[in-house]
């Protein structure tokens, strides 16, 4: 059977990680894509990250490069193109930047990779994700965007700190926009099976909350640009599900339109992943305030989408 491939565009600090985390997985072959300015740190990284393979113990081929014909036949390719934050900025001051390298690679995508999955992590993720769908056309089961993942892992993370357990036994779920509005919904948080309101008060619980919507501003302020590991650990969840067409449950920025009332945005639901890519959106019951919070965070959504559109009148 041949080996899948995964493309990873943009050698950065998340694309490196997202290629070092899918070698360690051994999910199949890696392209590591940069700029032809940055061809050398594509193709010095990957080198770097073969030579962890003895070691580390995993059989594939990475291959950096400028060339987007090596990204041919890829089974899932991820998006990391792009600037970070930089202390004091919000994911959505990106977006003048971003809007303009999402699109130019998408169309790369379009015309080198037509059969493949897209997961892209560049942000303001919403907007980002919207920008591939309308550039390459693709189905809307073959766009994806990663945030859930990571802002769900920060959540189950800082939970498990609260408690002592380890975060394997904590389950989470988490709707919304990736931005500081997101919406974790800690009625569906559960240890074990244990609904955490059990095993922490309130109180305790609304501090993992704000924790996690505010996460990645953490870490900005700390080291001087966007968190890189997690969100690259998030990505390769996503793309393992789809490889192995595992039918995962994971919370995504997913095309949604009856669902939650969206109507045709890319918002993160949770969602089935498999081969076929984005294959159902899972609907859940919303109970008092995370209604209101949900259509709150669709709302800055669709504003974002609104600024593509005014910048590209033909994505809109
Ligand atoms: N094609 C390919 N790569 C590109 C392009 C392009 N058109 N434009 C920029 N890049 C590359 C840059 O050369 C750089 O190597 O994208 C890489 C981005 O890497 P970093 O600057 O290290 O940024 P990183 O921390 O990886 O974040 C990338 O992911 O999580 C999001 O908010 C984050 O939008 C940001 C993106």
């Amino acid at each position: 059977m041949a080996r899948a491939k995964i493309s990873v565009i943009g050698a950065g600090n998340v694309g490196a990680s997202c290629a070092m985390w899918a070698a360690e997985k051994e999910l199949g072959d890696i392209v590591l894509l940069d700029i032809p300015d940055k061809v050398g740190v594509a193709q010095g990284k990957a080198i770097d990250l073969a030579c962890c393979a003895p070691i580390e113990r995993f059989d594939c081929n990475i291959l950096g490069t400028a060339d987007y014909a090596d990204i041919a036949n890829s089974d899932v390719v991820i998006v990391t193109a792009g600037i970070p934050r930089k202390p004091g900025m919000s994911r959505d001051d990106l977006i003048q930047t971003n809007v303009k390298i999402v699109k130019s690679v998408s169309e790369q995508i379009k015309q080198h990779a037509p059969d493949s999955v897209v997961i892209v992590v560049s942000n303001p993720l919403d907007a980002m994700v919207y920008t591939a769908w309308k550039t390459t056309g693709f189905p809307t089961n073959r766009i994806l965007g990663q945030a859930g993942c990571l802002d769900v892992a920060r959540f189950r993370t800082f939970i498990a700190w609260k408690i002592g357990c380890s975060v394997e036994d904590v389950s989470a779920l988490l709707l919304g926009g990736h931005g500081d509005d997101m919406v974790p919904l800690p009625r569906y948080t559960s240890v074990h099976g244990v609904p955490v309101s059990q095993l922490l008060p309130n109180e305790v619980i609304e501090e993992c909350v704000k924790r996690a919507m505010v996460g990645g501003g953490e870490i900005v302020k700390l080291m001087g640009t966007s968190a890189y590991y997690a969100p690259a650990s998030g990505s390769v969840q996503m793309a393992e599900a789809i490889i192995k067409d595992k039918k995962r449950i994971l919370p995504c920025a997913a095309y949604c339109n009856a669902e939650y009332n969206v109507g045709g945005y890319f918002v993160g639901v949770p969602a089935i992943l498999g081969s076929g890519g984005m294959e159902k959106v899972i609907t859940i019951d919303l109970e008092g305030d995370e209604q209101k919070l949900m259509d709150d965070s669709v709302s800055h959504v669709k504003d974002l989408v609104k600024v593509v559109a005014d910048l590209f009148p033909e994505l809109a």
